[in-house]
């Protein structure tokens, strides 16, 4: 699926995909920011390949990829999301909020939709009726 959302006056007209047809590590600069160990562009790229669904924004000028999101699911009663990023530059136009919405469409089959966050983004969530909820985690390296 492709979509193509306005934009404001003077940022460019950001497309949405859900899919990774055409998406190559050149594609996927810019990612991970603030990350002690940010992954590589391939290692991202293998990432999307991985999960059970992707949605892409991409900026139609220079067909960069400047923010997704990520989900595996089992197709009936789970879902995790697993990433969510908007390129620092591209924060604040309403592609995060687009990503979500278009994510949790795609997963609109689900009972049951989870992820992690740190706490100052429990209001973002909330947008979505996402609720706080106790969950654990085991990381092998640190972010
Ligand atoms: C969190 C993130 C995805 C939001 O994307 P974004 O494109 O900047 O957000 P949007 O412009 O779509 O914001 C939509 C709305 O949510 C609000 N919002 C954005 N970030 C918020 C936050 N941290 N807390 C509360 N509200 C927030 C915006 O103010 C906006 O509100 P409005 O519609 O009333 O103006 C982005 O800031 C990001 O990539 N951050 C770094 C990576 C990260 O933290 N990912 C989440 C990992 S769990």
């Amino acid at each position: 699926m492709d979509r193509t959302a306005p934009s404001d006056p003077g940022t460019p007209p950001i497309r949405y995909v859900e899919s990774l047809d055409s998406i190559e590590p050149a594609h996927l600069h810019g990612f991970f920011a603030g990350w002690r160990h940010p992954f590589a562009p391939d290692e991202h790229l293998r990432m999307l390949e991985g999960s059970d669904r992707v949605v892409l924004a991409i900026d139609t000028e220079t067909a960069r990829v400047v923010g997704f999101v990520a989900a595996l699911t089992d197709g009936v009663q789970g879902a995790f999301i697993t990433l969510l990023e908007v390129l620092p530059a591209f924060q604040g136009q309403g592609v995060g909020q687009a990503l979500m919405t278009r994510m949790l469409e795609r997963l609109s089959d689900i009972q049951t939709i989870e992820l992690m966050c740190d706490a100052g983004l429990v209001p973002f969530y909330a947008r979505f009726g996402m609720t706080p909820a106790s969950g654990m985690v085991l990381r092998r390296r640190e972010p």
